[in-house]
Parts: C-alpha cells; sequence; structure tokens
C-alpha cells in the first residue's frame, strides 16, 4: 500500500509498482476517449514546486493532474520571492496557506523532498520529481511503464529481462530510482560507464558493473542512456567529449549489435551527438517518445493512489 508521499522507490513494494503500473493502464483505457478529463480530483489542489528546470516531468505532471479535473498551480523558483531569499519553509507554508492537497517537488538539494515531507509545515502530500542526484522515483515508473508495453510477457514481473543503464551514472537520480525499481521487479541490470561515473556505492546495488558497452550490449533487451550531467561535474570525468562519445555513445553501429527485440531509452533531455547519435534516438528501437507519453498516465496513477480517486469501474467523463 502506498504511504502518504512518494519519496523514493524504496516507499513501495512490488505489488505497489504493480498497482500503480495496471492503475496506469487503466487510466489511459478510461481517458483515452472524446472526453479526456475524468472528475476524480475534483476539488482538489496540485502545486508543482520546481526549484530546478524540467520540461517532461513539470508539464506531464501539469497534464495529469489536469486529466484528473484537479487545479493546478505552477510554482518556479524563478520569477519568485525565492530569488528575493524565501526560505523552503516560508514557500511551503504559503503554499499550505493556499489549500494545496499535493505538493511536487523538483530541487537542486539530495533530500529536499523528504525534508518538506518530514517538516511538518505542511499537510499535503508530498511527489519527490527530482532531488539533486539521489532519487526521482515517477521517471523510474515511467521507465518500467514503457518496458511493460515493450515486453508485454513481463507484466508481472522483470526476471528474465537485462536492463543495461549507461553512462553518467555518478550524477543520475534517474539511475538510482531505475536500479532500485527493477531489482524490485527481478530484473538483471548492468551499469555501463567510465569507472569515475560509477558511484562508489554501487557495489552494495546487487547489479553488475561493466567497463566496456560493446561487450554488454549483444545481452541486452534494453539499452537505458544517460545523460552527461556537465551542470553538476565540477572536475573533468572523461578525457573529451570526443573520447567519451567514442567508447560509450550510442551510435548506428552500435544499435545494430544491441540484442534482437531490444528497445533504447532516454529519460530526456538528450545531448544528441554526445551520449547518443541523432539516428539512435530516432531509429525504431528507440522509445523515448513513448517514455514522455507514458509519464502523464503513471503520473496520474501515482496522483490518483496517493489522493485516494474513488474506484476505477465507476469513472466517466467529467
Ligand atoms: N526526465 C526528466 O526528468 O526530464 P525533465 O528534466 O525535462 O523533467
Amino acid at each position: 500500500m502506498m504511504k502518504t508521499h512518494l519519496l523514493s522507490i524504496n516507499d513501495l513494494d512490488r505489488a505497489d509498482v504493480i498497482s500503480i503500473l495496471d492503475t496506469a493502464e487503466e487510466l489511459g483505457k478510461i481517458s483515452d476517449g472524446a472526453s479526456k478529463k475524468l472528475p476524480t480530483l475534483r476539488g482538489r489542489t496540485i502545486v508543482n514546486l520546481f526549484f530546478e528546470d524540467s520540461t517532461r516531468t513539470r508539464i506531464s505532471f501539469e497534464s495529469a493532474a489536469k486529466r484528473l479535473s484537479a487545479d493546478v498551480i505552477n510554482f518556479s523558483a524563478k520569477g519568485s520571492s525565492v530569488s528575493k531569499g524565501e526560505s523552503l519553509k516560508d514557500t511551503a507554508q504559503t503554499l499550505q496557506a493556499m489549500g494545496a492537497d499535493a505538493v511536487i517537488i523538483r530541487h537542486s538539494a539530495s533530500g529536499a523532498a523528504q525534508r518538506l515531507a518530514d517538516s511538518g509545515w505542511i499537510s499535503a502530500a508530498v511527489i519527490n520529481a527530482g532531488d539533486g542526484t539521489h532519487e526521482h522515483p515517477t521517471q523510474a515508473l515511467l521507465d518500467a511503464y514503457t518496458i511493460r508495453q515493450n515486453f508485454p510477457h513481463f507484466r508481472n514481473g522483470f526476471e528474465g529481462l537485462h536492463v543495461g543503464i549507461v553512462g553518467d551514472i555518478l550524477h543520475s537520480r534517474v539511475a538510482r530510482s531505475n536500479v532500485l525499481l527493477l531489482k524490485k521487479l527481478g530484473a538483471k541490470v548492468t551499469l555501463i560507464a567510465p569507472p569515475t561515473l560509477i558511484p562508489v556505492g554501487a557495489s552494495t546495488w546487487d547489479v553488475e558493473v561493466s567497463y566496456n558497452f560493446d561487450d554488454a550490449l549483444p545481452e541486452l533487451d534494453v539499452v537505458m542512456m544517460l545523460r552527461i550531467q556537465s551542470e553538476r561535474m565540477q572536475n573533468s570525468f572523461f578525457p573529451s567529449e570526443r573520447e567519451y562519445s567514442r567508447q560509450f555513445g550510442l551510435d548506428a553501429r552500435r544499435l545494430k549489435m544491441q540484442k534482437s527485440g531490444g528497445i533504447v531509452m532516454h529519460p530526456g533531455p538528450m545531448n544528441r551527438g554526445l551520449e547518443i547519435s541523432a539516428d539512435s534516438a530516432d531509429s525504431l528501437q528507440s522509445v523515448v517518445l513513448q517514455q514522455v507519453s507514458n509519464g502523464v498516465l503513471t503520473r496520474m496513477a501515482v496522483l490518483y493512489q496517493l489522493l485516494g480517486g474513488a474506484p476505477l469501474t465507476q469513472q466517466a467523463g467529467a
């Protein structure tokens, strides 16, 4: 049973994950008709509290909330009183005074979502939309939904599925949430990166590690490429972008080496020409745009479950 907040994939057990994926699928069927809106969260207020830039996550949470008929307030630190020095506490209490039922927070500090949830400053449900290099749980959920959509025989678990997570694992909250979720569902996970971009603690993650992308590729059902997060790099982690691309970039040659029937994922935003070539990003193996579409349904499911929607069978167009 999901808790009050969604801060980490560790807040969910395997049954919770399957239930969210099933709910997303049902919501997709119900809201796919002429009227895309469901009345589920009418009268509820959902706040997008974004202290860091976002395209996909912010827009898809807004779209998800609106498709469930909630009122949405978009708060971005840029252009708000945060730039005048207002604290997280004062910002949160302002949102509380506005009657927020759920706060979706993205912040550059790892632990910011937990801090907000534990603070007692607000009574709203808190959803982590990415905190520093820590976690991005709804990204992992939408990725699992996308994997299940492409491998329907892995509907109730990923035992037998091999996923390679490639690139800047050190700075990636997407990688951390995906490792937790993929292992929870029984997948085999291999991290593929230069040693400098593998976190020290990864040896405790129950994953394999490879420093050779070419060797790993023929075994991979799913290749999950990660963005090189230059904005979080204070040091040099590889000799040059060209050298990184040569060893760890996905290009047309490597695309042909992947296991037959495999898919390519990327959470976005993509650095085309660095970790992924344009022809790989736009290839038939690429499910990047499916990931974006599935983000709306998966986030609808999370909002639905956290805020207690009526049984799905009673839903009708708003
Ligand atoms: N995948 C992801 O979190 O993208 P945004 O930064 O655009 O939200």
